[in-house]
């Protein structure tokens, strides 16, 4: 039997409207959707899409198991690993009766997205298609109204669990920045900001497109609450002058 096919569909950062024409297309189309989330919570990638699917459609619910801090970083990998696997098992058993399957990826799914894990664990066994989204990183700056990059300015995108000095240097090295996964590490983060001297540019946005959107100065954000889905972005000096 021909296997079905898998897609990697990038739904955009949160706005339903920022769905590419390629994405509903593929939803609309595939017979099974799959997507991760957190036990308890609803997928946000689901959230995005809800107003596409259908009764038809199969829907697969991949949970990730507990909190990194539940069983500390190293155990963590290696449940994460296991869940990959098994993740990867259930929607090859769904392409193996060839049927298409489309697997949910918030923002872009080749930019911090959990969908590489699936594609490399499946890609060089089934038909396997990315359908690139908007990153939330692009879509922060639109939000801001700010340019990220200009001419020759260095743009660079950092994780917000890299150590402290990392970030420093990194943002230091650079002309704009998106501080992604910054949530718990914003206190971390915004230190780094600081002692690399661009707290005077930098902003905090959680949310970022959706109804509950927060956007403030990275200076006056709250470290104590921030979620998840929150970013730092330092548009360049250049960008906020011009
Ligand atoms: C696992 S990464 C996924 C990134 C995603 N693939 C993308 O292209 O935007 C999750 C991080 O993306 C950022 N993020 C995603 N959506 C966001 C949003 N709507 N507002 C703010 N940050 C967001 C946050 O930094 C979050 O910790």
């Amino acid at each position: 039997m021909t296997p079905g096919r898998c897609y990697g569909v990038g739904v955009g950062p949160g706005d339903p409207e920022l769905l590419t024409v390629k994405a509903v297309r593929l939803l609309e189309a595939c017979p099974v959707v799959a997507y991760f989330c957190a036990a308890g919570r609803e997928s946000n990638a689901r959230r995005v899409v809800r107003h596409h699917l259908r009764a038809e459609h199969t829907e697969m619910k991949l949970v990730y198991p507990l909190t990194t801090e539940a069983v500390g970083p190293s155990t963590y990998e290696t449940l994460l690993a296991d869940f990959y696997d098994q993740s990867a098992k259930r929607v090859a058993e769904v392409l193996d009766e060839g049927i298409d399957v489309a697997v949910l990826c918030e923002g872009d799914p080749f930019f911090f997205g959990s969908y590489m894990y699936l594609h490399h664990r499946l890609s060089d066994r089934y038909p396997s298609e990315v359908v690139p989204g908007v990153s939330s990183a692009l879509a922060g700056a639109a939000v801001l109204g700010s340019p990220l990059a200009s001419r020759n300015e260095r743009f660079t995108v950092l994780s917000g669990v890299l150590p402290a000095h990392e970030l420093e240097a990194g943002i230091a090295a650079a002309d704009s920045i998106v501080v992604m996964k910054v949530g718990r590490n914003l206190d971390k983060v915004r230190d780094a900001v600081q002692r690399a001297g661009v707290l005077d540019r930098a902003y905090y946005l959680e949310w970022a497109t959706l109804p509950n959107q927060q956007v403030m100065p990275l200076a006056e954000a709250d470290g104590a609450n921030a979620p998840y889905f929150s970013m730092v972005v330092i548009p360049s000096a250049g960008a906020i002058r011009r």
